[in-house]
């Protein structure tokens, strides 16, 4: 069933505005997407009629916020087929969600880390980090030369050592997906548990965590149409179980001593403090929005858009590859001489064309192939395949001047 794009940009406000007064193009969506208005009005809900807190004091706007808190855990646990709402833990964003597993779970020197060479900053500096304060040992599996990840070669490197396999589940670089099914299997079969970096893939597949098998999965609210500062851990019970909480305060324990502490069940011993009571209901609004929308249906627009942008985009060299069935929303591009941030720049005074330039938080794989950063455009499903059109005339129209 294709989507009705016209209808669906009603429900994003600032699609209706103009930007330096032409229509906005969005195509920075692997950074942070937009937000519908069912989502605004939650978070408006939050502030207008409870603006209390959760889980705490027992008047009826806490009861009320409690309840619809449990409810938005509910809505984000079926959102990626978890077994139970208590398997999510709230966090601020994905980054949050990997250090608390690399600071909650029992590593030890010695113990081996295996990411991808194409990890986000997020997902590479909490085990340099370990390795330098425990001295656990990171190691990266190469992808093989298309960019696509290289399950003989990871296999390999697997060994008994290996006890967190720790990767990006779908590439901000270039919008490939490992496939994490058999990652995990194999990760299982040598006893290691499975770590993925959810950022890119939440928003864009269907992710079922338990057809996976994944031990931990992390997620960001703002890139998939919720609110900024709010995220998500997913765990299986068993393993949120067996982690020591490394945040700890208010709502992690049920009773203290001056020289004891109960911790409280899971999910709320890795809750601490207040907590961002409007983006956890922005979060939930913004999980049935998707769900409503039909994250096949999501794909399927972004191949169109992906499609577009590859066959029409001239003289600038693609990151991964060609094939936009591989890549997702994502078309990230080597501009050769030509500064990457000077022609994003260009893109938005020109036409209002919004793209992300840079080393897209993954300066090491930049630094491995020695080059300075690139042009990324990246779609969602409320991106029509116009605008996609203007944009490859555009970036033509520019780099040929250009050149
Ligand atoms: N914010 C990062 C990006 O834009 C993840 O790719």
């Amino acid at each position: 069933m294709a989507i009705n794009t016209l209808k669906i940009r009603e429900d994003f406000p600032i699609l209706q505005k103009r930007i330096g007064g032409k229509p906005l193009v969005y195509f920075d969506n692997a950074c942070m997407s937009l937000r519908p208005k069912q989502v605004l009005s939650a978070i408006q809900h939050y502030y207008e009629d409870l603006s209390a807190c959760g889980g705490r004091s027992s008047h009826r706007l806490a009861t009320q916020l409690t309840e619809e808190m449990e409810r938005a855990r509910k809505s984000v646990s079926a959102f990626f087929g978890a077994k139970r709402a208590e398997e999510i833990i709230f966090t601020k964003n994905t980054t949050e969600g990997i250090n608390l597993v690399a600071n909650s779970l029992a590593l030890h020197k010695g113990d081996v880390v295996l990411t991808t060479d194409k990890e986000h900053n997020s997902n590479l500096l909490p085990w340099q980090f370990l390795a330098k304060r425990k001295g656990i040992v990171h190691e990266v599996v190469d992808s093989q030369k298309d960019n696509t990840f290289d399950i003989d070669r990871f296999e390999r490197m697997m060994s008994k050592k290996v006890k967190l396999v720790a990767m990006v589940h779908t590439s901000n670089l270039d919008g490939t997906t490992i496939p994490a099914r058999e990652i995990c299997k194999i990760a299982h079969e040598h006893g290691a548990l499975v770590l993925l970096d959810g950022a890119q893939s939440a928003p864009h597949k269907n992710v079922d965590v338990r057809k996976i098998d994944c031990d931990f999965y992390a997620f960001s609210g703002h890139k998939m149409c919720g609110p900024s500062g709010i995220g998500g851990l997913y765990g299986k019970k068993e393993m949120l179980e067996q982690l020591q909480p490394f945040l700890v305060g208010g709502e992690t324990v049920t009773d203290t001593t001056y020289t004891t502490y109960e911790l409280e069940e899971i999910p709320h011993r890795f809750e601490a403090g207040l907590q961002h009571y409007a983006g956890i209901l922005g979060l939930g609004a913004a999980v049935e929005y998707l769900k409503k929308i039909g994250m096949a249906n999501v794909e399927a627009q972004e191949l169109l858009l992906n499609s577009a942008i590859t066959q029409g985009v001239e003289q600038l060299q693609l990151i991964g590859p060609v094939d936009p069935k591989l890549r997702g929303g994502i078309c990230n591009y080597l501009t050769g001489s030509i500064d990457p941030h000077a022609l994003a720049i260009m893109l938005d005074q020109s036409a209002s064309i919004m793209v992300r330039s840079g080393a897209h938080c993954v300066h090491s794989w930049f630094n491995k192939h020695h080059l300075k950063g690139s042009l990324r455009a990246s779609v969602s499903f409320y991106n029509t395949v116009d605008e996609a059109k203007f944009f490859v005339e555009q970036i033509n129209k520019i780099v040929k001047n250009l050149k």
